[in-house]
């Protein structure tokens, strides 16, 4: 059995190209249906992360903040949807039940979720979860695959080389 610890992969980012590079491996190797988890106190890198990650999957026009309107859904070319969402202001977890989220389920791509610990208990449980935290004027990016979906995925997109350069 794979120890959890194993499952961990921390890297430094100095600077939002470096996360966004990070972002862009993995959104090259995202597997259908991936629910990702982006957590880290304000200002650490999740929207940089995501809108790198959104990119990388050929979205194209504006990526909006999702703050207010709680998420945000992109069509993709592959005919599968995108979801970015960002639980900070969100005041009821049972806002999330109006989301519609269910109807995405069979056309995922990917959801990607800013301050999922907001909204914990109603958010459906993540293949990866990337923490981000300050780290002097860098950031500290931990990977961690909570299934094995998530772990396939993290092996595929061999992010142990990416400062390696
Ligand atoms: N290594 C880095 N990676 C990402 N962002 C960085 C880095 N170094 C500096 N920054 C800066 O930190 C800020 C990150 O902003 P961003 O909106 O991505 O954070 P966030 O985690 O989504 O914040 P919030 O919790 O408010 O949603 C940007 O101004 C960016 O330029
Ligand atoms: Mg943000």
């Amino acid at each position: 059995m794979t120890s959890l610890l194993n499952q961990i992969i921390a890297i430094e980012s100095h600077s939002p190209t470096e996360t966004g590079n990070l972002a862009r491996r993995l959104a090259v190797n995202c597997p259908s249906n991936a629910v990702v988890y982006l957590s880290g106190e304000l200002g650490t890198g999740k929207s940089t992360f995501a809108r790198a990650f959104l990119q990388s999957l050929g979205v194209t026009g504006s990526i909006k903040s999702p703050t207010y309107t709680l998420m945000e859904t992109y069509a993709l070319e592959n005919g599968l949807e995108a979801i970015h969402m960002d639980m900070y202001r969100i005041l009821d977890s049972d806002e999330i039940n109006f989301l519609g989220l269910d109807s995405f389920a069979s056309n995922l791509q990917v959801m990607l979720i800013e301050w999922p610990e907001k909204a914990m208990e109603s958010l459906p449980a993540a293949d990866l979860v990337v923490q981000l935290d300050h780290h002097g004027q860098n950031r500290r990016i931990a990977l961690c695959a909570r299934t094995d979906a998530g772990l396939a995925w993290l092996k595929s997109a061999q992010i142990e080389f990416l400062n390696a350069s």
